[in-house]
């Protein structure tokens, strides 16, 4: 049986369906995660911190170590700064660490707030993350949007609306996240939309034949769903970036990214050229170590690793000689660590 639905009003009319269907098919299909079978509002906390901008496969492993290491909001306020950036080492987007250990100070031995508004008065906390906690730990009737719940309601209403970016979509499909949301089971029926859009409406090639809600879906019957949602091509910038391979009497140099850094405070990384105080045209003659591009954010970062002669003088600010058999101790952004990781097995040794 296919259902005429497509504008917003229609499913909104089916919407007792929908949400009895999408219910039903999380219930049953859902991938079990470890906060969603043992739940507390601090796993729910943890978890949501950790899958902002990640997938679940890569938060798994450090969920389970970060829950073993620190299992409530207590024993996370007493934590050394230090242990807890090395808990989150490798997940990037520091921030979320930081702020997640502030929040944790800011709640920890009083009652927690149960709504969404108050969630979002704490540090770390947006409009997604304040209505997962709040729906998920609390029952409160709150809908997450976000660009999986975004690309699900344009498909399931063929909105041909050109928006800006995944933000001004968000924001113009929250009213009808709000009214399509289930008041009778709101956290599973939010989770239950963050795993359609996970696991069956993707954004490539989405599986629409096992698709538990493709009657109530204009974009799955018109067989048109990777036209939606219409989006605007992100504009990105290239950026180039040369860094300094720096090795002496066993140490390697590093830069230590201070507290009042914008990004990735309190971790170390392969000094720029100009941090390590080297012209970087100068750099670039240095032996080429490595090449390597990455994204972050809207940029396309394109970086070179080049052998440098450490100069003699004081150090910079920032810069530290690191015992290459101490590197492990030290916290370094996922990226970093690889690439020195790399760098070292392929040198081999030095003297
Ligand atoms: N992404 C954001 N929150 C999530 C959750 N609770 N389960 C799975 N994926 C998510």
């Amino acid at each position: 049986m296919t259902r005429k639905t497509s504008a917003p009003g229609d499913l909104l009319a089916a919407r007792a369906g929908f949400r009895a269907a999408l219910l039903g098919w999380y219930r049953q299909s859902r991938r079990r995660l470890p906060w969603r079978e043992s739940p507390s509002p601090y796993a729910t906390v943890v978890s949501e911190f950790m899958l902002q901008q990640t997938q679940v496969a890569t938060v798994l492993p450090y969920f389970g170590r970060w829950m073993k290491a620190l299992p409530s909001f207590s024993a996370l306020a007493a934590a050394p700064e230090e242990r807890v950036r090395k808990l989150w080492e490798g997940l990037g987007y520091y921030s979320r660490a930081r702020n997640l250990h502030r929040l944790a100070k800011a709640v920890a031995g009083k009652a927690l707030p149960r709504t969404a508004g108050a969630w979002r008065e704490l540090p770390g906390v947006g409009p997604y993350t304040a209505a997962a906690v709040a729906s998920i730990a609390f029952g409160e009737a709150s809908a997450c949007v976000d660009g999986n719940v975004v690309r699900i309601l344009a498909r399931l209403t063929r909105d041909a609306t050109p928006y800006r970016d995944s933000g001004a979509a968000s924001k113009a499909l929250a009213p009808l996240a709000q009214e399509l949301l289930n008041p009778a089971s709101p956290g599973d029926h939010n989770q239950a939309m963050m795993e359609l859009g996970a696991t069956v409406c993707s954004r490539r090639s989405p599986t629409c034949l096992v698709c538990p809600v493709r009657e109530y879906c204009g974009a799955g019957r018109a067989g048109d769903p990777e036209s939606y949602p219409r989006l605007e091509a992100k504009k990105t910038e290239r950026r180039f970036v040369v860094r300094v391979w720096c090795e002496k009497d066993k140490a390697l140099l590093l830069h230590l990214n201070g507290a009042g850094a914008r990004r990735l405070a309190g971790l170390h990384e392969l000094p720029t050229a100009e941090q390590a105080g080297v012209d970087p045209a100068a750099a670039l003659k240095g032996q080429l170590l490595a090449r390597k591009n990455r994204g972050i954010t809207r940029y396309r970062i394109e970086e070179s690793i080049h052998e440098a002669k450490a100069s003699r003088g004081e150090l910079r600010p920032g810069l530290v000689w690191v015992p290459t058999a101490d590197l492990s101790g030290v916290s370094m952004s996922g990226p970093h660590r690889r690439w020195v990781t790399e760098i070292l097995a392929e040198r081999g040794p030095r003297a």
